[in-house]
């Protein structure tokens, strides 16, 4: 399984992605990657001018890529469902939903629905576009649904008594718990899709440690003298898009799988199957999130 080699995977002409967050990071990456094996790939960013500056560069180095942008604001489940309409109108196919956006350690916020901001969006929006697109993608034959999780994962653990951060915020915290919901949701989701007789994938994945904007709610004072170090045990964001690419396209992997960096710690290296702590596998806990998103965000799936 470690052996993934995106040079080997055949043309997706044909196929349609949306990549959440792909106007920078990781999602740039994954979607360039995808644009090259000559996938339609939605940009699905949350600034329009950005995201029409990483069309034009993917199309600068892909010409002729099939690229389209569309805004979705993952702080707001009305842009989600607004996003997911827009969609529904026009397609009546996705092989391949890509939950990648995400934040990390931004100062409390809430988001409009009252959700921590990281778990509103990393998580609770990415439930909800997973679930106003169900039907789409399991209707597609060969579809795959990735959610990226990550390394901090490990250190997160589900606070039903206090989701969304309202006693004492804990900026690190409240991303683990983020990321290990990302993590949980991708396993249940795989559970609940079998159950239901679906043959869509469900799978996560997790970049190690990339050099992106992903650490831009760190002071600078603070991240300036540590990166030396972290240059030096991180990867460039399209070493880091691997696993993400490893789930969405390897014709080996398997609903339930969850990759990342193989190297020291998991922090960089080739793409292969990635540790998953013991809380994430815990059935109890992911049926219980499960019931709370549908609660929370007003839908119910699977
Ligand atoms: N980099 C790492 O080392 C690392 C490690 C583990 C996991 N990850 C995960 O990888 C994923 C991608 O992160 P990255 O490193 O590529 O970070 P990044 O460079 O900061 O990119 C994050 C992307 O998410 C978008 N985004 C953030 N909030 C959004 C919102 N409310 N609505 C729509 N889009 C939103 C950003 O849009 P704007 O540009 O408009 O802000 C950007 O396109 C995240 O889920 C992250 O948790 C990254």
């Amino acid at each position: 399984m470690s052996d993934f080699n995106i040079e080997s995977i055949p043309s997706q002409k044909g196929r349609v992605a949306i990549v959440t967050g792909s106007n920078t990071g990781l999602g740039f990456e994954t979607a360039m990657a995808l644009a090259k094996k000559e996938m339609k790939v939605i940009l699905a960013c949350r600034n329009n001018n950005k995201a029409e500056k990483a069309k034009q560069l993917i199309l600068k180095k892909v010409p002729g890529a099939d690229i389209e942008v569309r805004i979705i604001d993952l702080s707001s489940l009305k842009s989600v469902r607004e996003f997911a309409k827009n969609f529904l109108k026009d397609y009546d196919k996705l092989d391949l939903l890509i939950n990648n956006a995400g934040i990390m350690i931004p100062p409390y916020s809430k988001t409009e629905d009252g959700f921590e901001s990281q778990m509103g969006a990393n998580y609770f929006s990415h439930f909800l576009l997973t679930g106003l697109l169900i039907d789409v993608i399991t209707k597609t034959p060969g579809s795959r649904i990735v959610t990226l999780s990550s390394i901090a994962h490990k250190n997160g653990q589900i606070n039903f008594e206090d989701l969304h951060w309202e006693k004492k915020y804990s900026a690190i915290n409240a991303y683990g718990q983020s990321k290990l919901a990302c993590l949980m949701f991708a396993y249940e989701l795989k559970r609940r899709l079998e159950k239901a007789g679906s043959k869509t994938l469900s799978l996560a994945a997790h970049p190690g440690v990339s050099n992106t904007e992903l650490a831009r709610h760190i002071p600078k004072l603070v991240l300036y003298p540590l990166m030396p170090v972290f240059l030096l045990m991180s990867h460039t964001p399209d070493k880091g898009a691997l696993p993400t690419l490893m789930a969405a396209l390897s014709e080996n992997a398997q609903s339930g799988d969850y990759y990342g960096p193989q190297g020291f710690r998991e922090m960089k290296g080739k793409p292969g199957k990635a540790f998953s702590s013991d809380a994430s596998r815990d059935q109890d806990v992911a049926r219980r999130l499960w019931d709370i998103s549908e609660e929370l965000t007003g839908i119910k799936y699977l």
